[in-house]
């Protein structure tokens, strides 16, 4: 088992390790968690799961356990699902002092812990990740929310969990689509930040666990210098820039991880293009390491379509874009780009 400190001006931990989700609730009590009542906020594909063992758990640490399950999917992850937990966590009469607990993967964890930080002006939460994706990256950082018809994640709040427990049994028993979608995200911290944990990916050699820890503590390494995303914790935007416009081209058919995985290539062969890398073959290797977890290792749009779906991008600063390029595997930086020479070099990628 693994302990990850968090060094947020509230201090937290991840706890991950196999079949930790039985206890989480003296997981809870132990991370100091006095609440009454526990209020589990799940899916409708994930509490079927796994909600009877958090709720047992709950009940044998002398919580009084509550759920609500939305329906799944990104399209849930709105205003209206947010009312909805609202409404139920009155009717339920929980108070500050009570507890929410997210179950489920990165729309759940943004939901509840949206739902959380503003319940009361604020009550404790606790992210219990059943995705990859949402236990090597949105459930650390504190950053909630939902979409608005606008766009993605367009309201939101900071707001840190309490606690963040990863059982890396239920990770790896994921689908193998879900589990591949995670390792987008690996593969990104190992390109921005730490070669020889690449090589590891790019060979198959790090389990579960190890894929986890490492990735939670590039995050928290992130996190703690920037919590509210103003400088380097841009460079976690790595592939995102462009990958948010590949799954927003393909009308959301593309997945999350798979739009990173996909702008990820992109951003390596823009820093090819116009000589940034320093590294030969940066572009390769990571194809390669994409495809070892079967990501996709080609684009299905052009630059010069990408462009357009670019230009109201979060990252956007003026007449200026962050772009996040890669000097070599182990190293990116932020490179603030005018609008029109990304438009330049797109148009030949
Ligand atoms: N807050 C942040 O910092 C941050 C960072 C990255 C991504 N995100 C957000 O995370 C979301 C994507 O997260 P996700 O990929 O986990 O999506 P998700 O929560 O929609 O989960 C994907 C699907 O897997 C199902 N599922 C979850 N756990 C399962 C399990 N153990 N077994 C079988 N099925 C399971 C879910 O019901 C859902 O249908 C996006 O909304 C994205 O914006 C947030
Ligand atoms: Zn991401």
């Amino acid at each position: 088992m693994k302990r990850i400190p968090i060094e947020t001006a509230a201090p937290y931990e991840v706890v991950a390790g196999e079949n930790i989700l039985k206890d989480a609730g003296a997981y809870m009590r132990a991370a100091g968690v006095a609440a009454r009542k526990a209020f589990i906020v799940s899916d409708d594909v994930v509490l079927p799961l796994y909600g009877g063992a958090v709720r047992a758990s709950l009940l044998a640490a002398g919580f009084q356990p509550y759920t609500l399950a939305f329906e799944h999917g990104e399209e849930h992850k709105n205003l209206a699902t947010i009312e909805k937990i609202l409404s139920t966590l009155c009717a339920a009469e929980i108070t500050r002092s009570d507890v929410l607990v997210a179950l489920g993967g990165g729309v759940v964890g943004d939901v509840c812990g949206f739902a959380a930080a503003i319940y009361l002006r604020g009550v404790k939460f606790v992210q219990i990740p059943t995705t990859l994706l949402a236990a090597v990256d949105s459930s650390v950082g504190g950053k909630t929310g939902v979409d608005l018809p606008a766009g993605k994640n367009l309201a939101g709040a900071f707001h840190q969990p309490a606690l963040v427990l990863c059982d890396t049994a239920v990770l790896s028993a994921l689908p193998e689509k879900l589990f591949s979608e995670g390792m987008a995200e690996a593969i990104k911290y190992g390109v921005i930040g730490n070669a020889a944990f690449f090589a590891a990916l790019e060979e198959g050699r790090a389990d579960t666990e190890t894929v986890v820890e490492t990735s939670v503590r590039a995050k928290a390494a992130v996190v703690k210098k920037d919590e509210f995303d103003t400088g380097e914790r841009m460079l976690l935007n790595f592939g995102h820039t462009f990958g948010h416009a590949i799954e927003k081209l393909s009308g959301f058919t593309v997945s999350h991880g798979e739009g990173v995985a996909a702008g990820m290539l992109f951003a390596c062969r823009y820093a090819e293009k116009i000589g940034f890398s320093e590294e030969k073959d940066i572009t390769v290797r990571l194809k390669n390491a994409l495809a070892r977890y079967r990501l996709p290792a080609e684009c299905p749009f052009t630059g010069a379509e990408l462009f357009p779906a670019m230009a109201h991008d979060k990252k956007r600063a003026g007449d200026k874009i962050n772009l996040i390029l890669p000097k070599r595997i182990g190293r990116a930086e932020i490179c603030p780009t005018p609008m029109e020479t990304v438009k330049e070099v797109l148009s030949e990628l």
